[in-house]
């Protein structure tokens, strides 16, 4: 499908029933030049990854499944931080196009309160020793699914669980490319430091008492410029949490 080149993202939708994976599907599309902005989306996925090579399960035709190839000119070690732009825009398009108020569990889980609505997965290729070449952001949010089986049951949830009613998914999708867009553009003119505040504002992990294994444990208190969250332990300690699975306790605990 080719659209109107007004935006940087999605000029060219690549739409596929069912793929192994949107991502696999993305990365060969930009092993081969396609341009930024490039999507792949599907409406079913047979090996979908999830992150920390996990699998990303869909019930078929009920979710969005897309992959976007992006080619910022930044440095790999910069790659994640795509992933808390495209959470910020994610929190954004879910408010625009669903009115729901959802959250950001560190680095990129939007989530309403404690159940995970979308996963993020941004995965780069390197062209030259300190070159990005180019890196696929995939996005998996649960629209019209309105059970999962075990053992997401009681951490996952969809649009339609939290407003009752069903979404037509393309149009979950131009939201979500709408507000990509718009986030994606100012983190190219200013960096990190241009969404780093929205992060924030949209974060539910900041405040709360979080383990990250080994003995790494404390209250979250900011995210680094670098992507990092960074915890405050009991003896007044800072620690960078650079990537892995955090815990978080319930917000009212991080002050007892
Ligand atoms: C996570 O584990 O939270 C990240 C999940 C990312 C899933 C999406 S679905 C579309 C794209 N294709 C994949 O195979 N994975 C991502």
């Amino acid at each position: 499908m080719h659209r109107e080149p007004s935006r940087r993202l999605g000029h060219t939708i690549h739409a596929f029933g069912t793929v192994d994976s949107t991502q696999a599907e993305a990365s060969r599309l930009a092993a081969v030049g396609a341009p930024e902005g490039t999507v792949v989306m599907a409406s079913h996925q047979t090996a979908g990854r999830g992150r920390r090579g996990r699998q990303w399960l869909d019930a078929e035709g009920e979710n969005l499944l897309m992959s976007v190839v992006l080619r910022p000119p930044v440095p790999p070690e910069q790659a994640p931080q795509l992933s808390l732009v495209g959470s910020v825009a994610m929190v954004d398009a879910l408010r625009a196009s669903a009115g729901l108020r959802a959250s950001i569990r560190w680095p990129n889980d939007v989530m309403m309160g404690e159940r995970k609505i979308c996963g993020m997965l941004p995965e780069a290729t390197t062209s030259a020793p300190g070159a990005l070449g180019h890196l696929v952001l995939g996005i998996g949010l649960n629209v019209n699914q309105a059970a999962f089986p075990e053992p997401v049951r009681a951490l996952a949830t969809s649009v339609r669980l939290e407003t009752g009613r069903e979404s037509d998914v393309g149009e979950m999708m131009e939201s979500v490319l709408a507000a990509l867009d718009r986030w994606y553009t100012r983190f190219l003119a200013a960096g990190i430091d241009g969404v780093r505040e929205a992060w924030l504002e949209r974060s539910q992990s900041i405040g709360r008492r979080a383990r990250a294994g080994a003995g790494r444990e404390g209250v979250a208190v900011d995210l680094a410029r670098d992507g990092a969250l960074l915890l405050r332990t009991d003896i007044g300690e800072t620690l960078r949490i650079v990537a892995g699975d955090v815990t978080m306790e319930a917000a009212d605990a991080a002050r007892h």
